[in-house]
């Protein structure tokens, strides 16, 4: 792992909010000046998410579940992690009144920006903050995502997104959260969720030094740094597998990523990701 990474997940969630607000301060204070007042971006030092281009990855993201995932705009999506808008602020040009979106997250600061930038412009897009445990992004509770049931009613949501956020979650939170998909998901309701996924032909990338590294193999599992087990984690592809058979879903795509060392002109999207649906019965 390189140094900045290691010094990265060695400083706690609020010094390194605070490290990113300072840094980006005097652009901040730029575009803020420049910016057309009817957009919808946080400044850059707010984007607490990780790195890449914030309004065009959104926007990416909206192309591919309208592509893959058939996203209609009289849709009710729910976005799990939705961080600080990524998603939602293309999402906004998309989903009508007659759908709804809901997103929720652990980090505060990131709902608190959403509420005051989005839901105050568009009544239907509604976010929640979950206090929940998580080594990389909140350290103030131990409240743990294994034991979370979310805030909705069962057959609800036409889509679910997860982007970037199992590759957070430790196994047994995962599980969780794949039940109460199946819960709150609509029979034939969709769900695009990204991974790391590690099968043998990544081991092989792997060993010739090539992609992203996960040295700490727990079986089914692999941590990039032991310290903070959340930072990234991988996952093992038959275990993700037998593990959504456990559900009354339906795998419609598993799509590769190049993080692993893939070729980027053959896999164009950074993560691995699986499409899932929920059965009919
Ligand atoms: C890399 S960010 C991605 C954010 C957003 N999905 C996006 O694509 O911009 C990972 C997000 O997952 C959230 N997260 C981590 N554990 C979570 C949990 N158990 N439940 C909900 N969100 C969680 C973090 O707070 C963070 O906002």
């Amino acid at each position: 792992m390189d140094f900045r990474r290691k010094l990265f997940y060695f400083l706690s969630p609020e010094v390194r909010f605070f490290v990113r607000r300072l840094y980006f301060l005097p652009m901040d204070i730029c575009d803020s000046i420049l910016d057309k007042k009817d957009s919808i971006r946080p400044p850059k030092g707010k984007i607490y998410i990780g790195s890449g281009d914030f309004q065009k990855t959104g926007e990416h993201f909206v192309d591919l579940l309208k592509e893959k995932c058939g996203l209609k705009a009289h849709h009710q999506v729910l976005d799990v992690g939705c961080g600080i808008g990524r998603i939602a602020i293309p999402l906004t040009k998309y989903i009508n009144n007659q759908g709804g979106y809901q997103g929720f997250d652990i980090v505060k600061k990131g709902i608190n920006w959403c509420r005051a930038n989005i839901s105050s412009k568009y009544s239907h897009f509604v976010f929640k903050h979950i206090d929940l445990k998580n080594d990389l992004y909140n350290m103030t509770t131990d409240q743990a995502a294994k034991n979370f049931i979310f805030p909705y009613a069962e057959n609800f949501f036409d889509l679910v997104i997860l982007t970037s956020v199992f590759t957070h979650m430790m196994p047994e939170d995962v599980d969780n959260y794949l039940s109460q998909i199946e819960r709150v998901l609509k029979p034939g309701g969709k769900c695009f969720a990204t991974f790391f996924i590690i099968n043998r032909d990544i081991f092989k990338l792997m060993n010739e030094g090539k992609g992203m590294k996960f040295e700490f193999n727990k079986g089914h599992y692999f941590l990039m740094n032991e310290n903070v087990k959340e930072a990234n984690i991988a996952f093992e592809e038959e275990y993700l597998l037998s593990g959504l058979g456990n559900y009354n879903f339906q795998i419609d795509s598993v799509d590769y990523g190049y993080w692993s060392g893939r070729s980027k002109s053959v896999y164009s999207d950074f993560q691995d990701s699986i499409i899932f649906s929920k059965l009919m019965s």
